[in-house]
């Protein structure tokens, strides 16, 4: 165990649902989306997070087009106790790169659910998310569907990802939702418009993704369109494109003053902002920061010993409506799109 295994508390997943490290990791990148990959490097870290308290991990379907789940088989059959496993289903995408289709029916949850758990190497997923919403799709349908693998033991826990707060007490109406996993960063706080005052109300654990502004709050760009790799797909979102890019950077500047002033680093102070202000709320929250490097995984996990003071947290409130850049090209892949 490493010295952080002891300052990594523990929150229930949605009310009487499972105990998980209160940081969990995404695994996406470990096969696909910002730049190479490095399979030696990212086993490394999967293990180096077990060893620091995270139990939560994160895949789905669609990252690497099946890949992720496959590469992470064999670190999950060595673990499947000691871990909480995440997989998502919705997203359809075909030989054009850039197509993602959104799929929730019936007939498609359950097909997708096979694949994943024969991908996965396993008989039970711990917690299924709707990755995506088909607004045609009523929940009855689509959450039902879900309902019924929980009830045929195939899932444990249910999720959903990219709804809004009305959209998840209709869900949670259906059956209990246990996690909703939506963007949530000094980046991108629409999600505070509904959905999380609904989770809280609900009991519903909130799974913040790209805590790190997929990568932006690490203060890691100057001028991200220019360093980017070609094959990195954040050449294609809007934060990270053009005059956009060195305008977002310049709002990095007091989270490195803050940063500077406790000793962290800016991904550090990022992390520990999203607890607070989950705080705020009386939210239970999980973030899933994104890394493929040991190194990083520790320090992020060592996020959980900062607290923030009411200072620092005035000065880092204006960034988010300062943001220049949507955060998807396309915002009707969000719940954003669908708030009132
Ligand atoms: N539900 C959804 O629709 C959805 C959408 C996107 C993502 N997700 C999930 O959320 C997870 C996290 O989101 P994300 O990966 O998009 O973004 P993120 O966690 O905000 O950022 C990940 C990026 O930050 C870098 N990074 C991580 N820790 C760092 C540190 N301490 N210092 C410097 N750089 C650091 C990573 O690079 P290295 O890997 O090189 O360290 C990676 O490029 C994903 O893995 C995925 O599981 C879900």
């Amino acid at each position: 165990m490493t010295e952080y295994a002891d300052t990594l508390e523990q929150a229930e997943l949605g009310r009487g649902g499972p105990l998980v490290g209160v940081q969990g990791l995404g695994c996406m990148g470990m096969s696909e989306f910002y730049g190479d990959t490095d399979e030696p490097a990212a086993r490394e870290t999967l293990e180096a997070a077990l060893d620091a308290g995270v139990t939560l991990f994160d895949t789905a379907d669609v990252y690497g087009r099946g890949r992720n789940e496959e590469f992470l088989a064999p670190f999950v059959a060595a673990h499947r106790d000691g871990i909480t496993l995440a997989t998502k289903f919705a997203m359809e995408r075909n030989d054009d790169p850039a197509y993602r289709g959104v799929r929730n029916d019936r007939a498609y949850v359950r097909a997708s659910v096979e694949g994943s758990l024969r991908r996965l190497g396993v008989d039970v997923i711990d917690l299924y998310y709707m990755h995506r919403r088909d607004p045609a799709v009523p929940f009855a349908e689509s959450v039902g569907a879900m309902a019924e693998l929980v009830r045929e033991g195939k899932v444990r826990h249910l999720g959903l990802s990219e709804v809004t707060g009305a959209e998840l007490r209709e869900a949670h109406a259906v059956h209990p939702i246990a996690a909703l996993q939506s963007e949530w960063s000094l980046f991108s706080r629409d999600v505070e418009r509904s959905a999380v005052a609904a989770a809280a109300e609900l009991g519903v654990a909130f799974v913040p993704y790209s805590p790190l502004g997929r990568g932006f709050l690490t203060g890691a760009f100057a001028d991200a369109s220019a360093e980017l790799s070609r094959d990195d797909f954040r050449r294609h979102q809007p934060r990270f494109t053009g005059d956009n890019a060195k305008a977002n950077a310049a709002l990095l500047d007091p989270v490195r003053e803050i940063a500077r002033e406790l000793g962290a680093t800016p991904a550090q102070i990022a992390l520990a902002w999203v607890q607070q202000r989950a705080a705020v709320h009386g939210l239970t929250v999980v973030p899933i920061p994104g890394t493929r490097r040991a190194e990083r995984l520790r320090e992020n996990v060592a996020a959980a010993r900062i607290t923030l003071t009411p200072a620092q947290l005035a000065l880092l409130e204006p960034i988010a409506a300062q943001v220049a850049g949507d955060r998807y090209p396309d915002m009707t892949f969000t719940s954003a799109a669908r708030e009132e």
